[in-house]
């Protein structure tokens, strides 16, 4: 619901409630964010918390009335008229002054558009539109005649990503005091996942000026005792969740690399102290956008926090001309009163309603298995082809050919750029391998690295003025390798057609598009001087641009984006790949935590997840097939390791996993997920997927270390029917007898040697035995499960074994499968 009572305006989801006012002075403020409301007429005065003086040293906005605006709620605060706190606007005239002061112009609400991809019109505010309403008074003033603004000229504007299919939308028009510059800001609404999203786009019928700062949403909320949640990280160890107070003062993340980065995901939470999974006030916010960006705090000196994200303002300078428009990246936020569960649930909702391409909203995803670490560059047509043999015995269903297909490409230091079969390693070309494993049974994955150049490639032979850097130095390379101007139209046309060829020539069902490095020596040649500030943001735009033809094109490509893992994973890339490569780690050890910190604002199904070697190519560390596979499990699945050097146990343990895979496919992929135990806070990472209209569910438990003489545990689900009666089981689990060293004589009837020459046996029987580990089930009604939990059996303490124990160690794991009991069908 979007209501306008007088100078308030209230948009309020199912659960939410966004409050804003139009001050006299023209100022938009924001009067409340946070649980839903009840709706008044006569709109919201008491929510007015005006100074009724200036305090102290701040600045009088006017003398008439005055207020400063230091101490109001602002929405999308300028500069120089006394707010000192981070502008989300500034600008630079062509008198060389700054004053940013944006009062309010008009509205408009656009109600239940349904549309999946929503503009307002681009030509003036003034366009009529068909299904909105608009503000009277102000639809007088708009009909005289003012400059048209042209369509953005930037190429890939048209591609930015916004969420899909808003409910309603309110559409806030306000004017700078004294330039003909209007500043539109959108907030849509999601009422059914009570997410909330704001667009901002500056026009300019003024002058030409420049754009130094420009957000993508601003809000001064109420209230300054917050905790600042953010998903930090680096390669290989993406989004671990990090948490403190909002200190006074800025608090900023960011990226600066061309890529979201895992530094910092372009992503915070603000969350009351105490709040936990299931209890305490909590909003998210996330920018949707792929380029640098910056996320702010800034917790003022009158109890308010401000908070704000938008575009990185270093190395940022946009030439606005007159009658041109900019719009920034959209962001999305939402509250939640019910802990960060709650909110996860929101978010993972709307990015699979809203976010992803529709197509894929209910398209359960393929199982595959990758060529990266099995095989790295070293292959030829034949290796392949047994690799593919291999998996498709396995059961698995999509096989992807990574990197070094193409012509000499035999380690990272050459060929990005041609995008040609080697003919070498592929004698019938990409055509005919793709032909080859579609015979097998297999439907087929290609790897791609489209935004890049190695300086030894053709490519740069014949267009070095197409890769980034400097005419003036040496260029600094990352990964042997430096990065096209997508910038550049032609760089972009030219990528298009490249890949349209290779796509039609092989017809993947499964496309990985990497991206492994980060910028240096930021110049364009195609830019002129006064421009080289653009090429961060429009080098986004023209990778968008290039998303948006090919997967226009070829809409039923499932697309996989990666950045060295996780570097560039966010919601803008999730618009037009519905799944990213979500780490280069594939080490349960380190994954748990990485799926962990990505639940917080990612659902599963949008965050890929492997089953690797051992030991791990990332860490050296070890682990079982078992504990690699449930932690990958919870994602769209894959495997990557050496298929063809199994052990007769491991391939045992992957049959049975990949069949376990498929019969649940639906609920690991799009399950309600929940984080049980956080392993950022104890030893274990507890995660539990739900169905809601079948009643089943799978309950994932990963130990991080083995204890001595561990306590018992228990683990309390959620969101369970509370007068459902529940069986509950352990998933088929194996061990491997190596485990137990010589101590496995005290199990068996006969004695074994585990090392030496006589350390044979026991080799030849672990491989042929399959040590069955815990096989349980219980029953119980849902709110025996959520209230007093469902009691794990004591972990192994050195003294004695059975069925009734479970055998853990470093880095473990279970999985238990929850399926609701048809009662009336049990027999009396
Ligand atoms: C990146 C990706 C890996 C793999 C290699 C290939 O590191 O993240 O998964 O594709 O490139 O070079």
């Amino acid at each position: 619901m979007i209501a306008k009572h007088g100078s308030y305006f209230h948009l309020a989801s199912h659960n939410s409630s966004l409050i804003l006012h139009i001050r006299d002075s023209g100022h938009p403020e924001l009067l409340h964010f946070g649980a839903r409301i009840r709706d008044r007429e006569d709109g919201f005065p008491g929510l007015i918390q005006d100074f009724s003086f200036i305090p102290g040293i701040e600045t009088a906005y006017s003398e008439d009335g005055g207020f400063s605006l230091q101490t109001i709620s602002a929405l999308m605060p300028g500069s120089g008229k006394g707010d000192y706190r981070l502008p989300a606007l500034e600008l630079e005239y062509d008198d060389g002054s700054s004053i940013c002061d944006f009062l309010y112009h008009d509205h408009r609400i656009y109600r239940n558009s349904g549309r999946e991809h929503t503009r307002e019109p681009s030509h003036s505010h003034a366009d009529s539109h068909a299904d909105s309403v608009s503000n009277s008074d102000s639809q007088a003033a708009s009909q005289s005649p003012e400059p048209a603004v042209s369509p953005e000229p930037v190429p890939g504007a048209r591609a930015l990503p916004m969420p899909r299919a808003p409910g309603e939308t309110l559409e806030l028009i306000l004017k700078e005091a004294v330039h003909q510059v209007f500043l539109h800001i959108s907030y849509d609404l999601f009422p059914e996942t009570d997410v909330f999203a704001c667009r901002c786009r500056l026009v300019n019928r003024g002058r030409e000026l420049h754009i130094h700062r420009i957000m993508s949403m601003n809000l001064d909320l109420s209230g300054d005792d917050w905790d600042f949640i953010s998903l930090e990280g680096k390669w290989i160890r993406e989004k671990h969740i990090q948490r403190s107070p909002v200190p006074r003062g800025r608090t900023s993340i960011s990226s600066r690399r061309f890529a979201s980065g895992a530094d910092h995901n372009p992503f915070l939470i603000l969350a009351s102290p105490g709040t936990g999974e299931t209890e305490g006030e909590c909003m998210g916010f996330s920018l949707m956008y792929s380029g640098n960006h910056e996320m702010n705090l800034e917790r003022s000196e009158y109890g308010q926090v401000r908070v704000q994200c938008g575009i990185h303002d270093h190395d940022f300078r946009w030439r606005l001309g007159e009658g041109e428009q900019f719009s920034a990246p959209a962001a999305f936020f939402s509250f939640s009163s019910g802990g960060l569960g709650a909110l996860s649930i929101r978010f993972h909702r709307f990015i699979r309603e809203h976010v992803i391409p529709p197509r894929w909203r209910n398209r359960t995803r393929p199982l595959l298995f990758n060529s990266w670490e099995a095989l790295y560059f070293d292959f030829d047509e034949t290796r392949l082809l047994q690799l593919a043999k291999k998996g498709k015995k396995l059961g698995m269903e999509l096989f992807v050919v990574d990197d070094g297909w193409f012509q000499g490409r035999n380690d990272d230091h050459s060929s990005l750029g041609d995008w040609v079969a080697d003919s070498k390693k592929l004698p019938g070309g990409i055509q005919g391998l793709s032909r080859k494993v579609r015979k097998l049974g297999l439907q087929f994955g290609i790897w791609i690295e489209p935004e890049m150049i190695s300086p030894d490639s053709d490519l740069y032979r014949s267009h070095p003025e197409w890769a980034i850097s400097s005419p003036l130095r040496e260029p600094s390379l990352g990964r042997h390798q430096l990065m096209l101007d997508m910038s550049n139209p032609r760089v972009v046309d030219h990528l298009h057609q490249t890949l349209r060829t290779l796509f039609l020539d092989c017809e993947p069902d499964y496309v990985k598009w990497d991206m492994n490095r980060s910028i240096s020596d930021p110049v364009s040649a195609h830019l002129p001087a006064s421009r080289q500030k653009e090429l961060g943001h429009r080098y986004t735009l023209g990778v968008y641009e290039l998303l948006k033809r090919l997967t226009d094109e070829f809409p039923d490509i499932l697309l996989e984006t990666c950045a060295s893992g996780g570097n560039r994973f966010d919601a803008g890339m999730l618009f037009y790949s519905p799944q990213i490569w979500t780490s280069d780690n594939t080490d349960p050890g380190s994954r748990v935590k990485i799926q962990h910190g990505s639940s917080l604002l990612y659902p599963q199904h949008c965050a890929a997840a492997h089953v690797g070697s051992d030991p791990s190519h990332q860490t050296l560390r070890n682990s079982s097939v078992s504990t690699r596979f449930h932690c990958a499990a919870f994602a769209p699945l894959g495997y990557e390791l050496d298929l063809q050097s199994l052990s007769p146990f491991d391939e045992k343990i992957i049959s049975g996993q990949v069949a376990l895979y498929k019969e649940h496919r639906e609920l690991f992929q799009f399950g309600t997920f929940h984080r049980l135990a956080s392993p950022f806070e104890g030893n274990t990472a507890v995660w539990q997927l739900y169905s809601e209209e079948t009643g089943t569910g799978i309950v994932g438990y990963f130990q991080l270390h083995q204890e001595a003489s561990p306590v018992r545990e228990r683990i309390r689900l959620r969101g369970l029917d509370p007068g459902k009666k529940y069986t509950i089981r352990t998933a088929p689990h194996f061990l491997n007898i190596l485990r137990f060293g010589e101590l496995i004589n005290g199990y068996l009837p006969f004695k074994v040697k585990a090392s030496g020459l006589r350390g044979l046996a026991h080799k030849v029987i672990s491989d042929n035995y399959l040590f069955p580990a815990e096989t349980r089930e219980v029953s119980a009604y849902g709110d025996e499960l959520m209230e007093a939990g469902f009691r794990l059996w004591p972990q192994f303490t050195g003294t004695g074994y059975n069925d009734r124990v479970r055998i853990m160690g470093d880095v473990s794991s279970r999985l238990y499968i929850l399926q609701a009991v048809d009662e009336a069908a049990e027999p009396g």
